[in-house]
């Protein structure tokens, strides 16, 4: 039995979809059903007695110990979190409880439950923490991508919340000794992420015949990796990675925003092509930048590669074709998110600590 938090939003729902998918080991999994968990993501795991899902706050110390206690996990994989750049920026209280304050609750609960285990237990228990390349800061052009060595300057609340995060998970390590992993990520995308991300925000308002809003002069650089490897290298890390150190995951894929876009939009010019015969890249629209939005982020993943022998299984090429392909496929799911309807789902189809 492991414990994911946050498996309900796009990287979580993904992870459990995979996991249940190549193991029978069950997965209890703990959302608190922000606007970005969605149980449409894990409709297919529905009357599967592997899903144990339990709507709950990571920051709820007595429903962590209970649940500790009851199913005995012998992981724990820590997705929750707030994860959006610019809502941070809007209102970044909600990054500070759950990011911050939250990831230390789930810690707390976790060391007294980890430290209480029979010795057997004790030794193979793990802690991974899912965090970001953002708690790096910016990088200039031609400087060298992100090793695990390189300093924090987290640049946004978002990534000062993250990076406060990756912090008290170090820090539970050194002082208590808790058995704790950290994962470093770039920018993921693939099948059920949120449109309010670039990607998918693009292909659904490119569809809808809307504006597709790039920040600034589009040329800052992520660097991207679909979903599905990012699930690979957690499962990766949980398995052999050394405690206590912390793994960089990325896709070697460094992209400006603008090229991004416009690969989107070829894409949906070749797949569902516009009724006048235009390119959807005639609906880009440059707008304000973000503020402080850092310029450059890449990832020298070649610790994991080395250590663990982990590397990614699509290209860029391959795995934006697939996401733009899931999203054409999967017009339900976007209408739902779209309309709201995947709220009342939830409302209607879920009490507390059912199975979904
Ligand atoms: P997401 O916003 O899609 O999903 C977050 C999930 O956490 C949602 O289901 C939400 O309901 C849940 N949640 C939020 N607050 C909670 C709380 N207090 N208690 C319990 N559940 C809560 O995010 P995502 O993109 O899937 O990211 C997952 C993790 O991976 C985050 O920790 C994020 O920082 C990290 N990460 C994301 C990316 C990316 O590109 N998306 C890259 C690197 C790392
Ligand atoms: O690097 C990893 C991070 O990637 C994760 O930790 C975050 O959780 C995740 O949200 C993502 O952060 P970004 O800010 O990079 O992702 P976002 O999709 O919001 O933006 C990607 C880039 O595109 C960024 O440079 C801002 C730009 N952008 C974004 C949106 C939503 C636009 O130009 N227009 C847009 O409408």
């Amino acid at each position: 039995m492991i414990l994911v938090t946050g498996g309900a939003g796009f990287i979580g729902a993904n992870f459990v979809l995979d996991w249940l998918a190549g193991s029978n080991e069950p997965v209890v999994n703990l959302d608190k059903l922000t606007y970005a968990g969605n149980l449409n993501n894990l409709s297919s795991l529905q009357g599967d007695a592997r899903h144990i899902f339990v709507q709950g706050d990571i920051g709820d110390s007595a429903l962590l110990a209970q649940l500790l206690a009851q199913y005995q996990p012998r992981a724990v994989v820590n997705f929750a979190a707030e994860s959006h750049v610019d809502r941070s920026i809007h209102g970044p209280e909600d990054f500070i409880q759950t990011n911050m304050v939250g990831t230390f609750r789930l810690l707390e609960a976790v060391r007294h439950y980890w430290q209480a285990l029979p010795t057997d237990s004790k030794a193979a228990f793990r802690f991974l923490h899912v965090s970001t390349d953002e708690v790096y800061g910016t990088l200039s052009k031609d400087a060298p991508p992100f090793t695990e060595e390189h300093t924090y300057e987290p640049n946004s609340p978002y990534s000062a919340s993250k990076a406060a995060s990756d912090h008290l998970v170090r820090a539970w390590h050194h002082t208590y000794g808790l058995p704790v992993l950290t994962t470093n990520c770039s920018n993921n995308y693939g099948p059920y992420h949120f449109p309010e991300k670039l990607i998918p925000l693009m292909i659904v308002n490119a569809l809808a015949g809307k504006n597709l809003p790039v920040y600034g002069d589009g040329m800052q650089v992520r660097d991207w990796l679909y979903v599905k490897d990012h699930c690979s290298a957690i499962r990766r890390v949980l398995e052999a990675g050394q405690l206590g150190q912390t793994y960089n995951v990325g896709g070697w894929n460094e992209k400006p925003n603008i090229e991004i876009v416009n690969t989107v939009c070829a894409l949906l010019d070749e797949l569902r092509p516009r009724a006048d015969g235009q390119s959807y890249a005639s609906q880009i629209t440059y707008v304000q930048d973000r503020p402080g939005h850092d310029r450059r982020y890449a990832i020298d993943a070649r610790k994991i590669e080395r250590e663990l022998g982990w590397k990614p299984a699509e290209t860029f090429d391959t795995g934006i074709r697939k996401t733009v392909a899931w999203y054409l496929d999967n017009a339900d799911w976007v209408a739902n998110v779209q309309t709201g309807a995947y709220r009342d789902w939830v409302s209607k189809q879920y009490t507390s600590q059912d199975a979904v």
